[in-house]
């Protein structure tokens, strides 16, 4: 899909759904090569992207792994999961909520080496919210990699001190990187290594 076109259906889901899509317009290509580095360029990696949205950081994770490794998506908006599944066929669409990824790789016999994840404090917040970012630690394999967009205008904000500080906690290992001016808004990248082993899921 064109950039123009990802726009154009991005903004039109923000209009629906505000709080969940959070942005009005898709992640740049600087930013999705950012929250795509963790991806091992060897191996069969199992790479997992929670809010993908429309597809960008998809479309990027793709070009890295070739036709290596497994590549699922969980996305709580249908019309996104819809668009996903069409645009691509290699790619395990999985339309649901992010709280859920335990057991989605669960039923698959997965554990993830890097989750990429594109979600808005909205997910965050709510039922089964508390912990999910211990939840998500606890369905990666031991030296696995995690990324999560942040904007860097609420970046001081509590719900982003609160997350990151959830990210220290479920992780052995955090950087966040500097800001990425190239995006709309500008944004950061928070990299977790080495989830911790003990977190209850
Ligand atoms: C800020 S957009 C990021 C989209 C894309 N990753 C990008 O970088 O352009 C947030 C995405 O998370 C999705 N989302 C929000 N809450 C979710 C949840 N609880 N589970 C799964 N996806 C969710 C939204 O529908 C939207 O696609």
């Amino acid at each position: 899909m064109p950039r123009s076109a990802d726009a154009v259906v991005f903004a039109r889901e923000f209009v629906r759904a505000p709080l969940d899509t959070a942005s009005l317009v898709p992640s740049s290509p600087t930013l999705c090569r950012q929250l795509t580095a963790p991806v091992p360029e060897t191996g069969d990696p199992v790479v997992v992207e929670l809010g993908p949205g429309t597809g960008v950081v998809t479309a990027a994770v793709q070009r890295r792994l070739g036709s290596r490794g497994r590549h699922l998506v969980v996305e709580l908006n249908p019309r996104f999961a819809e668009g996903l599944a069409r645009r691509f066929p290699d790619v395990e669409v999985v339309c649901a909520d992010a709280r859920s990824l335990a057991e989605l790789l669960d039923a698959r016999g997965l554990r993830a080496d890097v989750v990429l994840s594109g979600l808005p404090w909205a997910a965050f917040r709510g039922a089964g919210s508390p912990g999910l970012l211990h939840r998500i630690a606890a369905a990666m394999a031991p030296h696995g990699a995690f990324t999560q967009l942040g904007y860097a205008v609420t970046r001081w904000a509590p719900p982003a001190r609160a997350q990151l500080a959830d990210l220290r906690s479920a992780f052995e290992e955090v950087a966040t990187s500097r800001t990425v001016w190239r995006n709309v808004p500008p944004a950061v990248v928070h990299v977790a290594r080495r989830p911790r082993p003990h977190q209850a899921r």
